[in-house]
């Protein structure tokens, strides 16, 4: 049994030593210390030992057993701290390597204007409400008085996609959904898209503008004014002086245009302000009495005060743009100058 034993052992080291896998280690296992391994079939082997030889035979087989077991432990520490040792090696990184920089994005120089715009006003007290850039000719145009085949509607060159059913030439329909839904007093910001059949170096098929609308009783142009002078003096500067001149829209009487003192020469008359001093840069007016009776609201108990101010505008006098159309491009050259 001894020679047997030994035998075993000589066998057990030289197939340990040809072990190199987790798989020819589990093979081994199996071979020598599973059920039906070597050293089981030793011990079905002690039967045939004589009975008085048969305690210290079992515990010479149970000690190599251990012996066995140790060894099989002693290769598998072994292999998984080679193992370990080749992925440290190939996974290995170097750390003085320049890293692999990721862009930062930034945004968009229409959306930085319009949140300032909304910042600004939003301390004035107003809020948000944005309405559906496919309008119906009714909101769009009629209820702001402006009536099929008026004049008026050559102001706008209108996308049809129906009958009656237009891509808002502006935000003012916004004007008459809010009155549709509130009572007075009404003091909402309507920002968003909106289409024209127009395309040059300052104006797009799609653009943004941000409507203004304020209802409540005794509204007069002076709070227009006021509230538009503040505006254009925390967009352009304190410096910066505004005023109205008469203008016709057809849904406010009286309608202005608000021009800013230039901001580039101050005034004295540069390139910027083509020689004037002043620059155009919105349009409004006190709500038509037409328009509050379309909506159900007294036009002798309330008035209101409205404006509609063109983002790209502000965008392109304030950065100093000179064509509309790289808004619009997405050119990251142009785009990257614009981090806040
Ligand atoms: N809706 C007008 C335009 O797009 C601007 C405007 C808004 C004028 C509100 C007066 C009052 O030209």
């Amino acid at each position: 049994m001894e020679a047997k034993i030994n035998a075993l052992r000589e066998q057990m080291e030289a197939a340990l030593a040809a072990v190199h896998s987790q798989e020819e280690l589990a093979a081994f296992w199996q071979s020598y210390l599973g059920k039906k391994g070597s050293i089981a079939g030793l011990m079905k082997e002690l039967g045939a030992v004589a009975k008085e030889d048969r305690p210290a035979m079992g515990k010479v087989i149970n000690q190599f057993k251990v012996y066995a077991e140790e060894r099989y432990q002693q290769v598998r520490e072994e292999m998984d701290k080679q193992e370990l040792a080749a992925r440290n090696q190939s996974e290995q990184v170097d750390i003085t390597m320049p890293a692999v920089k990721r862009p930062v994005g930034s945004l968009h120089p229409i959306t930085i204007v319009k949140d300032q715009m909304i910042d600004v006003f939003a301390g004035m007290g107003f809020e948000i409400y944005e309405g559906p850039e496919i309008e119906d000719d009714d909101h769009n145009f009629t209820r702001l008085n402006v009536a099929k085949n008026h004049p008026a509607r050559d102001m706008q060159d209108t996308f049809y996609v129906a009958e009656d059913i237009v891509l808002r030439t502006h935000t003012s329909p916004g004007q008459i959904r809010v009155m549709d839904a509130e009572k007075p007093p009404i003091k909402v910001l309507v920002p968003g898209r909106v289409f024209r059949s127009d395309s040059d170096a300052t104006h797009s098929p799609m653009f943004h503008q941000m409507e203004g609308l304020v209802v409540d009783k005794k509204i007069t142009l002076c709070d227009l004014q006021g509230m538009l002078d503040q505006f254009v003096k925390k967009i352009f500067g304190d410096g910066v002086k505004t005023r109205l001149r008469p203008s016709y829209f057809p849904f406010t009487e009286p309608s202005v245009e608000v021009d800013v003192s230039c901001f580039e020469c101050g005034g004295k008359g540069c390139g910027l302000c083509k020689g004037t001093g002043w620059i155009e840069v919105l349009g409004g007016g006190i709500v038509h009495h037409k328009v509050l009776e379309n909506c159900g609201i007294d036009p002798n108990e309330y008035s209101g005060l409205a404006f509609g101010i063109g983002i790209e505008r502000i965008a392109m006098l304030k950065y100093g743009i000179n064509n509309i159309g790289l808004l619009y491009e997405n050119d990251l050259r142009f785009l990257k100058q614009f981090k806040d």
